[in-house]
């Protein structure tokens, strides 16, 4: 890669990202391809965002269509596309009203706010899960269970408690009549792919029915068919009272949601919150062409076939002594090693032609494009075999 690129990145951009030294210029489908023109096969998706695929043509017709013809106006006018892709969340999901905002931090954000607003000033307190991730604004980092992540910026919003994933008696000593929400994931992917066990998801169903308690489910990296169904919580057979969306929402664009149950849609009212860009025709035009692709239940099928596979060659590394443990659920797939080698296996990766990333030191995530194929799965198990092999 071009060390002229990387110096003015690092002269002129904060340095927030460990970022792999390449440069892409294009992408087409779970390909991407960069300025020497040297293609990669994509298993991050941009961190499960472009979930249809790079540039689906669906996704730029609309975006080529909308941008001619209105981008933003704010949400001080009514625009047809923002409806629409409204329409689309409800009918395909328990909620009956959405909030669109523009990232994954914010839907939390909105989530919390909605969630206090719904408690009366007597419901002040959250409980969300160790190890969970719901982004990095104050709101979103005081529910995101990651110490390391809180520590420089402390103190955080109050009265956030968090539990382990696993804990169901911790859940229920502390959820309380003061618990004006449970935040959870259905699968922690932040962590590096870690499933929420089903019964502390089902007890949190009853405590927020006992309680009063919102349970919000945040879907962000789940939703929109990364696991299989079109949203996690299907599986995990419960019901949400909210859900957070970003990342794929948008097929690559900027945008967010909070999607409410009937009984919370109207709790937030004209002041309450509001973003001047959120849920503009643009993004929305291109959110409603890459949902249209996402809801295809061949696809879901796809990415179920897709995800076995994967999971299964995973497993087979761990097998062979290669790896320490496999996990996944759909296209959301992590690899434990042996030794702590997870950056570099993510760089014998890269020149292998095949993105993934490192979570912890231990840790390599995989979340590619749901519309990748077999042989780009099974050429990204032969990769990783060689490059374990190599590593020892
Ligand atoms: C589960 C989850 N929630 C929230 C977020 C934050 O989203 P954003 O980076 O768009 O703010 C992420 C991002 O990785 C996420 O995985």
């Amino acid at each position: 890669m071009d060390e002229q690129l990387a110096a003015r990145a690092a002269a002129a951009i904060m340095p927030t990202y460990g970022r792999q030294p390449v440069h892409f210029v294009r992408g087409e489908g779970a390909h991407l391809f960069d300025a020497a023109g040297r293609r990669y096969v994509d298993c991050m998706a941009g961190i499960s965002m472009i979930n249809v695929g790079h540039c689906h043509p669906r996704v730029v017709e609309a975006i080529q269509r909308q941008a001619g013809q209105l981008i933003n106006v704010s949400n001080l006018y009514y625009t047809e596309p923002q409806i629409q892709l409204a329409e689309w969340i409800t009918a395909n999901s328990f909620g009956e009203k959405v909030f669109f905002c523009n990232s994954g931090a914010e839907a939390a954000e909105g989530a919390l706010k909605l969630s206090r607003k719904a408690g009366e000033g007597t419901r002040t307190e959250v409980v969300a899960l160790d190890d969970g991730f719901h982004g990095r604004t104050f709101g979103a980092l005081s529910l995101t269970g990651q110490p390391g992540k809180q520590e420089p910026f402390l103190p955080l919003v109050s009265g956030v408690h968090h539990v382990d994933r696993d804990d169901v008696e911790g859940l229920e000593m502390a959820v309380n009549e003061r618990t004006c929400a449970i935040f959870l994931e259905i699968v922690q992917g932040e962590i590096g792919v870690k499933p929420v066990s089903d019964a502390l998801i089902r007890r949190a169903r009853e405590l927020a029915d006992e309680t009063g308690a919102l349970l919000v489910i945040d879907e962000i990296q789940t939703g929109l068919a990364r696991t299989g169904p079109l949203f996690a919580y299907e599986d995990a057979g419960i019901r949400p009272d909210v859900m957070c969306l970003a990342k794929s929402l948008g097929g690559g664009v900027p945008i967010g949601a909070v999607v409410a149950a009937p009984e919370y849609a109207d709790v937030l009212q004209p002041g309450d919150h509001g973003s001047t860009f959120a849920g503009s025709p643009l993004a929305c035009a291109a959110g409603l062409a890459a949902c249209e692709v996402l809801a295809d239940p061949a696809l879901q099928e796809h990415v179920r076939a897709m995800g076995r596979r994967l999971l299964d060659g995973l497993e087979a590394l761990v097998a062979d002594g290669l790896a320490a443990e496999a996990r996944g659920r759909g296209l959301m797939c992590a690899i434990d090693l042996e030794k702590m080698q997870a950056e570099q296996c993510v760089s014998g990766l890269l020149a292998e032609g095949f993105l993934g990333n490192n979570t912890s030191a231990r840790t390599v995530r995989f979340l590619p494009p749901l519309v990748i194929g077999q042989d780009d799965i099974d050429a990204l198990l032969d990769a990783l075999r060689r490059v374990l092999t190599a590593l020892g």
